[in-house]
């Protein structure tokens, strides 16, 4: 074994002579870690240790000469936007870049596995992490997350999938149960997982802290091992979050094959035991161990050279990132861009236009190569023609300074237009605890109402990972552009966008409530005494607010542009039965205002009869192009029967019910622009009978049904045959029920048969 620039280097392992090589000693100490960030060597066999490290958006490669968990001591790295920012680009491509990126920094910094994506639903925008989440949906969190992991591992680094699953909240993390019926999990919380373990392959997978349906995550077989592997076929290795073990064996039972930190020889020590007093499987170990060397093979590169990191490239594509996320909430008389013609003064005001908050609190941060602020890149962008002033208005520890407050007021009234920077605190968002309201600081609103009174060309620019309530204040403004927590280049994107050097194209990937009650988990978050039931069941974010048509401040989807696109011609087929049907859909989308824009096309479906209650939308595709002004391109999606289907809890399984479908493409789950019903066949969608069964259901079934009919118009069963209304009135009754009330005279042998037999 040899080491260049920190990256080891070794020849590929035979996983299974390896395998047969290793003591039983040396199979449990490699199944955790040897330190905080990496794994177990066995040195006699050539086994090397490799590193892993957060993540997710950026290299947090921890100084070798700094204690452990020190979240400041970490090497320079691009800090890029986070993934609230990424998930409002919508941008599959782009996020395919970012992981590249991500990936060549990894590589170079010796780092094996890079700690992300994360991938939980937003469930409550007070969860304190959601700006390291991407979405409250789950085909915008696995498309994205997808291209991020494609990205990363091209480098041949691994990504990891996190927190899998259900860990949507930080409060009590490490003990709380999510308490969630099996259709919400499937069709909400593991979908996105589903869709990248199936479609990108992933290196790892972290399992979460807290526990699904009272299981441990982290020692949850049914999550990692029926679901993980045995329905989606992953191939990789979990590794648990860090300190996410309470079980070390319960653990590897479950299917958990690496348990990070290290516990200085204590779990492997209990391993030992376990296998030698019989509890346990040697074979157990093997299965882990085997999907460890695998993992080391995969991430080791004897004999590619590490490329060297281009820095100035990545600073570029974090600011492409952070001006593609941001989202134009307002823009009233098209305030901006801003014309920066002859004679513009400009108030620039707020302290996070000069020290922005570009990153969210805990182990996501990242150390930065650089940080641009907004007021350097406008200072610079002012020459002779325009002109800037700076006011801070507020202190970042949020204290009353009215010397700060007149001060802005008076720069507001000076200019023609005053941009505002507001946002939260540092550490109100952050890993470890949940926020307790959506309110920006008071001092802010109040910096706001007095900035608006003096100048009514008022645009606000706000750094925020989780959404803040926009209701009460708004309309002080004339323009808002939420910029999030958008990565070290974010000042100069911000820039970019006010100027109109870039055009504003990213789409909301989280409802803005109007209010914090508004929510759907409102009253069951973040729960009390260890569990935490989510009572909303799938009604998550938009899905709850369009079905329940609650008015909000800007819906999933919103994203206004510098100009405006036009969406014609749907037309629609659909080929194929059940499980092969395939919708295609194509329209015509045209820019039809006057500069060059991004739109993202959505496409939203609704199951128009379906048995079991839907949303009343639910996106399932979506793309980004660009247009030139006038100009008009086709848009192509197809569905697949999975984006028409439900899990069927009944089934334990995906079903499509045949039917009418309602497709809608629009600019948003509010704003669509052109629907179109479709049809799509499939076969009857049989329950499995039981005696308790209606007899309505027995009647519609094709072989109970006949069976039923016949029983009933024999002598026994007479009455009720020959009287429509008699008829009607039993299609409720359990079957059951009705045979005992023919005093068990109805000879069911045959019927009971059917009972229990899978549909
Ligand atoms: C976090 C993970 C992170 C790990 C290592 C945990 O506290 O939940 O997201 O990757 O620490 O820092």
């Amino acid at each position: 074994m040899a080491t260049t620039k920190g990256f080891s280097v070794h020849d590929e392992m035979d996983v299974p002579v390896t395998l047969a090589a290793l003591t039983l000693e040396e199979k449990a100490a490699l199944l955790s870690g040897s330190e905080a960030w990496a794994s177990t060597p066995v040195e006699r066999l050539g086994i090397p240790s490799i590193t892993l490290t957060d993540g997710p958006h950026g290299v947090r490669r921890v100084d070798p000469g700094a204690e452990s968990f020190s979240f400041d001591a970490s090497l320079p790295a691009t800090c890029f936007p986070t993934a609230a920012a990424l998930g409002s680009s919508w941008d599959v491509d782009l996020l395919d870049r970012v992981g590249e990126a991500l990936g060549a920094e990894s590589r170079a910094a010796g780092v094996s596995v890079l700690l992300g994506p994360g991938l939980n639903i937003k469930r409550s925008p007070l969860c304190g992490r959601n700006f390291e989440y991407l979405s409250e949906d789950p085909v915008i969190s696995g498309r994205l997350g997808a291209a991020l992991v494609r990205g990363i591992q091209s480098r041949g680094v691994g990504a990891s999938v996190k927190h899998f699953a259900a860990n949507n909240q930080e409060t009590d993390r490490m003990q709380i149960s999510a308490e969630v019926d099996t259709r919400t999990l499937r069709e909400i919380y593991l979908a996105g997982f589903e869709h990248i373990v199936t479609t990108a392959q992933p290196w790892t997978v972290m399992a979460a802290y807290n526990k699904v349906n009272g299981v441990h995550a982290a020692q949850n077989s049914w999550l990692l091992t029926d679901v993980l592997r045995g329905e989606w076929g992953f191939d990789g290795l979990v590794v648990s979050d860090w300190g996410a073990v309470t079980d070390p064996l319960a653990a590897v039972v479950a299917g958990l094959d690496l348990e990070m930190p290290g516990t200085n020889g204590t779990s492997a020590r209990k391993l030992v035991q376990a296998v030698r007093t019989g509890i346990v499987e040697e074979s157990v170990l093997d299965q882990a161990v085997a999907r460890l060397l695998t993992l080391v093979n995969r991430t080791t590169h004897p004999h590619e050279p590490v490329q060297e990191v281009d820095f100035a490239q990545h600073h570029q594509l974090a600011r492409r990132a952070a001006a593609e996320s941001a989202v134009l909430l307002k823009n009233e008389n098209a305030l901006l861009p801003l014309d920066p013609g002859a004679g513009l003064t400009m108030a620039v005001i707020g302290e996070f236009a000069r020290t922005p908050r570009f990153q969210g609190a805990g182990s996501s941060r990242i150390n930065p190569i650089r940080v641009d602020s907004a007021l350097d890149a406008l200072t610079r962008a002012a020459g002779e023609q325009w002109t800037l002033s700076f006011a801070p208005g507020f202190t970042l520890s949020g204290e009353d300074d009215q010397d700060l407050l007149a001060q802005a007021v008076a720069e507001a009234a000076a200019a023609d237009v005053a941009v505002v920077f507001l946002g939260l605190a540092e550490g109100v968002e952050s890993e470890g605890h949940d926020r307790e309201h959506l309110h920006l600081p008071e001092v802010q609103i109040r910096l706001l109402e007095a900035v608006a009174e003096a100048n009514d060309q008022v645009v606000v620019v706000l750094a925020n990972g989780g959404v803040v309530e926009v209701a009460s204040w708004q309309h002080h403004a004339r323009a808002v552009l939420e910029g999030w927590l958008n990565g070290q280049a974010g000042g100069s994107a911000i820039a970019d966008l006010l100027l109109g050097h870039a055009n504003p194209s990213g789409r909301l990937a989280e409802t803005i409530p109007l209010r914090l009650q508004d929510n759907p988990s409102y009253l069951n978050f973040p729960g009390s005494a260890g569990t935490v039931l989510y009572g909303e069941r799938g009604y998550v974010g938009y899905r709850y607010y369009d079905a329940k048509d609650i008015p909000v401040a800007y819906p999933f989807g919103h994203g206004l542009s510098y100009t405006t696109f036009g969406y014609s011609d749907l037309r629609t087929t659909v080929e194929g039965v059940g499980e092969d049907a395939v919708v295609r859909l194509s329209l015509t989308v045209t820019n039809t205002g006057p500069v060059t824009g991004r739109e993202v096309v959505q496409v939203y479906v609704a199951d128009l009869a379906c048995s079991l209650d839907r949303p009343v939308r639910e996106l399932k595709a979506f793309t980004k192009l660009e247009l030139a002004p006038g100009q008009s391109a086709p848009v192509d999606f197809e569905l697949r029967a999975r984006d028409l289907s439900f899990f069927s809890p009944e089934h334990d399984r995906w079903v499509l019910e045949g039917g009418d479908f309602r497709i809608s493409v629009g600019a948003s789950s509010r704003d669509l622009r052109l629907t179109a019903t479709v049809t799509v066949d499939a076969p009857q969608l049989l329950r499995p009978l039981r005696m308790e069964s209606p007899v309505g259901e027995w009647l519609a079934h094709p072989v109970g049904g006949p069976l039923l009919r016949r029983m009933l118009s024999g002598a026994q069963g007479s009455a009720v045959a020959a009287d429509p209304t008699i008829f009607r009135m039993v299609e409720s009754l359990p079957l059951s029920r009705l045979v005992a009330m023919s005093g068990d005279r109805l000879d069911t042998a045959d019927l009971s048969r059917l009972v229990g037999r899978k549909p």
